[in-house]
């Protein structure tokens, strides 16, 4: 049989203020469906994130140095333009619990509707993790709490 030559590429779109352990479990678990996932750090200005995108940018970046087939960009506009320029078929989004739920799925509807071509994809977060977010770990790291065993190592002194 002939193999398809097309490139599966998801987006996978987030604040990662700070990026944690969840988050690539989420990407690791992504590259088992697709070639290269592409991990979009939004600008997000209305969550008024603690970290200035740059930095959440060099985090993601820095997390997954090691690996070829994930590439960090920031991005500031649409989710589904940001995916069409990369030619991305899907979006890649992880769910921790059912209260995750309502709002990814109001976020995939609108999206299907501004790109009827473009599929949401979700992964179910490792179990040690699906009590691990960006805003737990900034609370815990701003009081001096370890944070060492959820968030990627890189991390670490941005939180320090
Ligand atoms: O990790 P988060 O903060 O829940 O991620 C939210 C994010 C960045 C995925 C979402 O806010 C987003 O897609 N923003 C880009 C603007 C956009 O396309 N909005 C329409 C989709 S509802």
């Amino acid at each position: 049989m002939k193999r398809n030559p097309i490139q599966r590429i998801a987006i996978y779109p987030g604040t990662f203020d700070p990026i944690t352990l969840g988050h690539v479990d989420v990407v690791t678990r992504g590259l088992k469906l697709f070639d290269q996932i592409v991990v979009a750090v939004a600008e997000n200005p209305g969550k008024g994130p603690m970290f200035d995108l740059d930095t959440r940018l060099h985090m993601v970046a820095e997390s997954f140095a090691n690996e070829v087939r994930v590439e960090a960009v920031q991005f500031s506009g649409l989710l589904v333009e940001l995916a069409r320029s990369h030619g991305a078929q899907a979006i890649l989004r992880g769910l921790r619990a059912a209260s995750d739920f309502e709002y990814e799925f109001q976020m995939a509807t609108m999206n299907r509707r501004l790109d009827a071509e473009l599929e949401s994809v979700f992964v179910m977060a490792r179990e040690d993790y699906t009590f691990v977010s960006s805003r737990f770990i900034r609370e815990i790291a701003g009081m001096g709490g370890d944070v060492s065993e959820l968030v990627p190592a890189p991390v670490l002194h941005y939180l320090s």
